[in-house]
């Protein structure tokens, strides 16, 4: 081997091993941004199946801030006393879910897909894991001013 082409693989290996560093360096993502949270205060007891909110399919539409802060969503899977009434007066999913921004209440089972009887929980949680500061820099990053 010349020694340029030696110079060259010896370039790019370190180059290899730099991004794996810097990979290993980014903060790993909370598993729970990637599930589903079935959430069950009241919906079995009113005879409808539990709401199945898809967080991950959100969160790639909308930064945490939209819903988190604007909306007042707690961190907390089942946080939130959420009620058809206040949905169709325009508050928590109603804020989306009315026919403007996405489609409307009135597709009860869009929302209603829960298995009857499952508990408010993440699928997956790893809630144990989270902690509040992680998400800092995705909140605080305003790209629309
Ligand atoms: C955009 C999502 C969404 C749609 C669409 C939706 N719901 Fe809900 N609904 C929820 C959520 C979230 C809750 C709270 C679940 C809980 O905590 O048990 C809920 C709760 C309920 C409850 C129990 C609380 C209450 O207000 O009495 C009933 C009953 C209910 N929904 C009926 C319906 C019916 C009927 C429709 C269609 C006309 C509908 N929902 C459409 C999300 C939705
Ligand atoms: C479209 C709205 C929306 C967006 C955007 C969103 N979330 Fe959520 N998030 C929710 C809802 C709804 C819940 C469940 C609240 C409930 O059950 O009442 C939730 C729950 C959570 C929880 C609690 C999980 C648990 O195990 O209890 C965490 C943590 C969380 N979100 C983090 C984030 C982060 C971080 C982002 C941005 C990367 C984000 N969310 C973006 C709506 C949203
Ligand atoms: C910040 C706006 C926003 C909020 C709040 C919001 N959604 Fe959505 N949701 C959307 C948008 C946008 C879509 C994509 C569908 C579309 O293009 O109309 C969607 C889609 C969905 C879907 C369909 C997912 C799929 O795989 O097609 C479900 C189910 C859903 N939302 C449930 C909920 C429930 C339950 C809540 C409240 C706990 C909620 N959403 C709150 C904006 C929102």
């Amino acid at each position: 081997m010349s020694s340029k082409i030696k110079r060259n693989v010896l370039k790019s290996m370190i180059i290899g091993v730099l991004a794996y560093m810097g990979a290993l360096g980014v903060p790993q993502p909370a598993q729970a941004e990637y599930a589903d949270i079935v959430i069950n205060n009241y919906a079995d007891a009113a005879g409808m199946r539990p709401a199945v909110f898809p967080h991950w399919f959100h969160r790639i539409r909308f930064r945490c801030k939209v819903c988190h802060t604007d909306l007042g969503f707690a961190f907390k899977a089942g946080g939130n006393k959420i009620t058809m009434a206040k949905i169709i007066d325009g508050k928590f999913c109603g804020a989306c879910h009315n026919g403007e921004i996405s489609w409307s209440v009135e597709n009860c089972a869009m929302c209603h897909s829960g298995i009857p009887g499952q508990p408010t929980h993440f699928h997956g949680s790893t809630v144990q894991r989270l902690i509040a500061p992680a998400y800092k820099p995705l909140q605080t990053k305003d790209t629309t001013k």
